[in-house]
């Protein structure tokens, strides 16, 4: 393994914490480097799965208007192309609070989530769906099997790139999924996060970093074929790969082109990892000279949107509340509680005009449309919008 970054010392990113908790926080190196033999990107220390993923887990699925509307799309085309057949059966790995499998809930086909995290998993079930609070692995896909019969499509979103078990997933996999079934899951792009310098991408639930090429050495080394792998618009851009049986489908002419593309972009050379290296420091460099001027001019800057990402960033540049008093956001569990590590209180969005800052710094820049529009009234009061991705921006 050869490591490229090293974003230091760093919490649990969705461990969201109440100031008495503070002295109890969980740290750990967060270092990423990518496997000479097989191409794949993975985190060099990995975090226990169960202090990620508990009961008072607070990335809730269901929190953006985009989200709601993508995964209600893929639920409708699940059933238009995959779930044709007599009483089929789909499972999701990591269903969160529903937001994909109510749609199929609704529509009375047969289900089941697997979600380890039991307060979004009972979300989840208040929407109809059904849900096993178990860890996806391979005991629990037998089990799965065993009870309900073999899956005609197992799907998984930002899901699997999480799972440190993954020969264990694809075993699981194996003894689930139906002889022409198959196991679609969408994650976030390498290409992306390489290539557009989301380093806040990176953090101790993204265990993978997942190419075209790394996935189809995966599915070979565990016995299955690449047979689709489709560009998406999702966490500013993710690929949705198709995995089937061996032999049992045939690969779209977009997984050869796409593996050209990561070729002819050198996406698994070691010089551009080392540039992504160099150009994150470059962008600490940026972020913080922005700030210190923003505070040294007596103005003043809140931070938007509290996503995992932003506990990379801030803990990585060193961002505190001498730069960035607090952080408002959208989800009501994240709300009165602190961001990890940097510990920016995070406050609901009504705090935000009251009044407006001078300037926002955009930690959740992947719902930067949506929030742009609904936030025109701060524009319009002479606000500006700090990006950081791909490069240090004030707009
Ligand atoms: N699928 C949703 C989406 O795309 O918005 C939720 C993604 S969330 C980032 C990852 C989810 O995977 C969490 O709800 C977590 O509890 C769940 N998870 C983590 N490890 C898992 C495992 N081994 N099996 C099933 N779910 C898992
Ligand atoms: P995500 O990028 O992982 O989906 O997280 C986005 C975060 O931003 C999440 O905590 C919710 C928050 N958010 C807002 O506060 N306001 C908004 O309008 C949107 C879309 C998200």
């Amino acid at each position: 393994m050869q490591e490229f970054v090293d974003l230091g010392r760093q919490p649990t990113a969705n461990g969201f914490l109440l100031p008495e908790e503070v002295d109890r926080e969980f740290f750990f190196r967060l270092a990423v480097g990518v496997c000479e033999l097989c191409t794949m990107v993975q985190l060099l220390e990995e975090v226990p799965q169960d202090l990620r993923y508990h009961g008072s887990y607070r990335y809730h699925a269901s929190g953006s208007a985009s989200h709601r509307e993508h995964f209600a799309a893929n639920a409708r085309r699940f059933m238009a192309t995959e779930l044709t057949g007599a009483d089929p059966f789909i499972v999701e790995i990591g269903c969160n609070d529903g937001v994909m499998l109510s749609t199929i809930a609704a529509a009375g086909v047969r289900h089941l989530g697997v979600e380890p995290s039991a307060n979004v998993a009972e979300l989840a079930r208040a929407k109809g769906v059904t849900v096993l609070s178990e860890f996806f692995d391979q005991a629990t896909a037998t089990a799965i099997r065993a009870e309900h019969g073999p899956a005609d499509v197992i799907f998984g979103a930002n899901t699997i790139c999480h799972i440190a078990h993954i020969g264990s997933v694809f075993q699981g996999i194996d003894a689930l999924l139906g002889p022409n079934g198959v196991f679609i899951f969408e994650e976030p792009y390498l290409g992306t996060i390489v290539e557009g310098n989301a380093f806040d991408q990176i953090y101790d639930e993204h265990v993978f970093y997942f190419s075209v090429t790394s996935v189809q050495a995966m599915a070979e080394h565990f016995g299955f074929d690449l047979v689709n792998a489709e560009h998406i618009a999702m966490h500013g851009g993710e690929i949705r790969y198709t995995l089937a049986r061996k032999g049992a489908r045939k690969p779209a002419a977009a997984v050869n082109e796409l593996l050209a593309d990561e070729l002819t972009r050198n996406l698994s050379e070691p010089e551009t990892f080392a540039q992504f290296g160099r150009n994150v420091e470059r962008i600490r460099h940026d972020l913080l000279a922005v700030l210190n001027k923003i505070k040294s001019d007596g103005k003043t800057v809140v931070g938007y949107g509290a996503p995992g990402k932003s506990s990379t960033v801030t803990n990585y540049c060193g961002i505190g509340t001498d730069l960035v008093p607090f952080v408002c956001d959208s989800t009501p569990a994240k709300q009165g509680h602190l961001v990890p590590g940097s510990h920016l209180p995070v406050r609901p969005p009504t705090a935000f005009a009251d009044p407006y800052p001078d300037y926002a710094l955009l930690f959740a820049w992947n719902h930067a449309e949506e929030i742009m529009a609904k936030e025109q009234a701060f524009r319009d009061a002479g606000g500006e919008w700090i990006l950081f991705v791909p490069e240090v921006r004030v707009l």
